[in-house]
């Protein structure tokens, strides 16, 4: 911010993954309104008045869809959390998505950005606010990830142009109505660990899925369908849902990411963990209302 001022620019580039263009975000939105000047009063939705300054967002990795979105997300050093900020006036004003910006990317992180994407998509798909419009784009970005996401993790032309579209079009869901428990319980694991955002969500998105499965079951078929599963039409809701989350979780796997938190989460970080994850601005958008006892007993389920 300090460089910002000095340097008499008067717009924003920002270039770099979702935390890159994050940090661009908070800058911007507190070098036009001063009185935020602490970044943690913005936490939330944001009663801020005046719009960033004039941004212009060029992702290098294919998943956060930053540049597009209305959130933020800040890690708390001090606190050891990671929280969101949710505010219209952080919008970029332009989005460069070119898939050459992505293709610098090693296997590990094309992997890990695109399950977040995978995990936008469906937890946007499956949000309590989830709409007409909503669910269009999440349905293409779930169709789009499955099909892409190996050929990114391979390098090839058509997969990265893929992944690139498909989280954009996820970002154009979810910031619209939100997501939900897989990402209040990855923000965790990120600020405590240094885990991964995307290697957090895509271990956890399919214990979410079984978790939510009671409230939102029954749109697991359209999620399936979306990712190519054979015969999905013709099973019945219960199979219809296992298959999907089978899908996921193959998915998951071919790219190369661990299925557990084994090595990762200690038991004694479990209930600070599961009160930050409930108090999480993800969280209200959970499809099936929740507790801290009830995290708590799915991240145990992970260890
Ligand atoms: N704003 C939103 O709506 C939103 C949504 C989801 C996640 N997030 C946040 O975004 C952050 C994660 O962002 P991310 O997953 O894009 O990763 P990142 O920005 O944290 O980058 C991860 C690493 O990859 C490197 N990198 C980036 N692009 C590269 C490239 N093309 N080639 C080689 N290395 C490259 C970075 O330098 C960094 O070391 C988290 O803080 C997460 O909570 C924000
Ligand atoms: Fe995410």
């Amino acid at each position: 911010m300090a460089a910002f001022n000095a340097s008499g620019a008067d717009c924003i580039i920002a270039v770099g993954g979702g935390s890159a263009i994050d940090t661009a975000k908070a800058i911007g939105i507190i070098i036009n309104n001063p009185e935020f000047a602490d970044v943690r009063s913005l936490e939330g939705v944001a009663p801020t008045k005046k719009h960033a300054v004039f941004t212009i967002a060029v992702p290098t990795t294919a998943g956060t869809a930053a540049e597009v979105t209305i959130n933020y997300v800040i890690t708390d050093v001090e606190k050891k959390r990671k929280f969101v900020c949710v505010d219209t006036n952080d919008i970029p004003e332009i989005a460069v998505v070119d898939p050459d910006m992505m293709a610098s990317m090693p296997k590990g992180l094309t992997a890990a950005t695109g399950m977040d994407a995978l995990t936008h998509a469906i937890e946007g798909y499956i949000t309590k606010g989830a709409c007409a419009i909503s669910d269009m784009f999440h349905l293409e970005a779930i169709r789009l990830i499955s099909t892409h996401l190996r050929g990114a993790v391979a390098n090839t032309d058509e997969g990265r142009e893929g992944m690139a579209l498909g989280q954009y079009i996820a970002g154009m869901g979810f910031s619209n109505v939100g997501l939900g428990i897989v990402h209040s319980m990855a923000h965790g694991l990120s600020a405590l660990y240094d885990t991964p955002h995307g290697v957090a969500c895509a271990i956890i998105l399919p214990t979410g899925l079984e978790y939510n499965a009671p409230a939102a079951g029954k749109r697991y078929r359209a999620v399936g369908r979306a990712m190519g599963v054979d015969g999905i039409d013709a099973m019945s809701d219960e199979e219809a849902a296992q298959a999907a989350i089978a899908a996921v979780k193959k998915l998951s796997a071919d790219v190369g990411i661990p299925a557990d938190l084994k090595g990762i989460l200690k038991e004694e970080d479990v209930q600070f963990l599961s009160e930050s994850a409930f108090a999480d601005a993800c969280c209200p958008g959970n499809p099936r209302d929740t507790s801290v006892e009830e995290i708590a007993a799915l991240y145990r389920g992970l260890m």
